[in-house]
């Protein structure tokens, strides 16, 4: 009995694993001064709706609400980190503040009432992501990438995060 159980973990795990593969981005979580940095470069304001795309484990989304004031939500396609990130958030006391974790895929998440988004992805998950980005993003909403520019845009500022590596900030204008 042992064994079968064994076995069905392992496979699991190997099934989990290479099913992570397959996707634009792996996990791989940002640290504690960078987060306050991205947030603080977005100038985050009490009451705006913060979106992390590719969430994780949902720190993002707790610092943001613990720390902003903001409504925050964290969109992730894992649901083991889905259910990392909603335990982290009942634990904290956040989910009745607005705060929240979904379960779902960012290529097709609403982006219409964001604030702020946030990206810790890839460079092809930015170009995948930038035309809806610039088209259904409001005036006046920032994006925040760490790492990765995004394609062809010229950021409106540059920050640092802890290992100086770089964090773009663009502003959606209105249209031309
Ligand atoms: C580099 S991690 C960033 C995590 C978190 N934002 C942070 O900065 O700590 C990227 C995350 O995106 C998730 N992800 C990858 N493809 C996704 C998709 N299509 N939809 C939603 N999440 C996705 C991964 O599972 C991973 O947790």
């Amino acid at each position: 009995m042992a064994l079968y159980l064994v076995i069905a973990f392992g496979a699991v795990t190997v099934a989990w694993v290479g099913w992570n593969l397959t996707l634009d981005v792996l996990w791989q979580p940002t640290d504690r001064v960078t987060m306050r940095r991205i947030l603080d470069l977005a100038k985050v304001k009490e009451g705006e709706h913060v979106l992390d795309l590719g969430c994780g484990d949902g720190r993002f989304v707790v610092a943001a609400a613990r720390e902003f004031k903001a409504r925050a939500t964290g969109i992730e396609i894992d649901p083991c980190r889905v259910l990392w990130a909603k335990a982290w958030l009942l634990l904290a006391g956040l989910s009745q503040r607005g705060a929240r974790i979904i379960w779902g895929n960012m290529y097709t998440a609403d982006l219409s009432n964001a604030d702020v988004v946030i990206l810790f992805l890839s460079a092809k998950a930015n170009f995948r992501l930038q035309e809806r980005l610039r088209h259904e993003l409001k005036e006046g909403a920032r994006i925040v990438s760490y790492y990765h520019p995004v394609w062809g845009w010229k950021p409106d500022e540059i920050g640092e995060g802890k290992k100086g590596y770089p964090l773009y900030l663009y502003r959606i204008k209105g249209e031309q």
